[in-house]
């Protein structure tokens, strides 16, 4: 099996103060780092430059939570992949459930995000996930399979592209898959992956599960074969729960 790097992702979400801002990183950068694992925080748009500044000396990384398709342009209130290289991201999240129901966005347009991150030079983690009425109608594996085969573009790389899978149902609710259905569908992820880029691409990528992870289901969630990592939500606002699943890695 390739070697991948664990990737420990915190989307903020639209959560964050200057104040809140500070003392959350100032706490991250107490976090003495563990050999293997990547940690990445993902800061609401007004917040990429000031968190860059706080982490340019640190192993931290820093992301975006979207991006528009364009790298210009008359696009009111948008974000290009380009401005956020410009203000020091690695990554940008795309096609996270949020965005696709409060947005309407479809796996066009995050198929479009991802392109536009990767030609400015960025890494996409592409989010995927069923609802719970598509669980319960046995539908998983095949809404994950088309969101990954329809959202993740042609160009994806081990190195410029993550795959997330958060279950909608797990997101913020404090309940999670269990390991097995999680382990299922990451193995169903991999191996469409593999058909369609080939097993050193595929056995190279990330793949990242997210929805209601926290310290104390970490370490299980994170040793799964196919788990590469995580991307948090809740969990990542408080510094002491973010350092402590980074450490229930590897
Ligand atoms: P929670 O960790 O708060 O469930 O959020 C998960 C998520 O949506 C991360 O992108």
């Amino acid at each position: 099996m390739a070697e991948r790097t664990t990737l420990i992702a915190g989307n903020w979400k639209m959560n964050a103060s200057s104040e809140m801002a500070v003392n959350l990183i100032d706490g991250l950068l107490t976090w003495p780092g563990k050999p293997g694992v990547e940690m990445l925080v993902c800061p609401p748009s007004p917040y990429l430059g000031p968190v860059g500044a706080m982490i340019s000396e640190s192993d931290i990384r820093l992301g975006a939570q979207t991006c528009h398709p364009n790298a210009s342009g008359a696009h009111t209130g948008d974000v290009a992949a380009e401005m956020l290289a410009d203000l020091g991201c690695s990554y940008v999240i795309v096609g996270h459930s949020e965005r696709r129901a409060d947005h309407g966005e479809t796996d066009a347009d995050v198929h479009a995000q991802a392109e536009a991150t990767h030609r400015a030079g960025l890494s996409a983690i592409v989010c995927v996930g069923e609802t719970e009425a598509e669980r319960d109608a046995g539908k998983t594996l095949d809404i994950v399979g088309a969101q990954v085969a329809n959202s993740v573009p042609d160009g994806a790389t081990a190195e410029n592209t993550v795959v997330a899978y958060e279950p909608v149902w797990a997101i913020g609710t404090g309940r999670t898959p269990t390991s097995d259905q999680v382990q299922e569908v990451h193995a169903a992820i991999r191996s469409g992956l593999k058909e369609r880029f080939g097993d050193a691409i595929a056995s190279g990528m990330r793949l990242l599960y997210g929805g209601s992870m926290k310290p104390s289901n970490a370490a299980e969630l994170l040793a799964l074969a196919d788990v590469d990592g995580g991307l948090i939500g809740g969990a990542s606002l408080k510094a002491e729960d973010f350092t402590a699943i980074a450490d229930a890695a590897g």
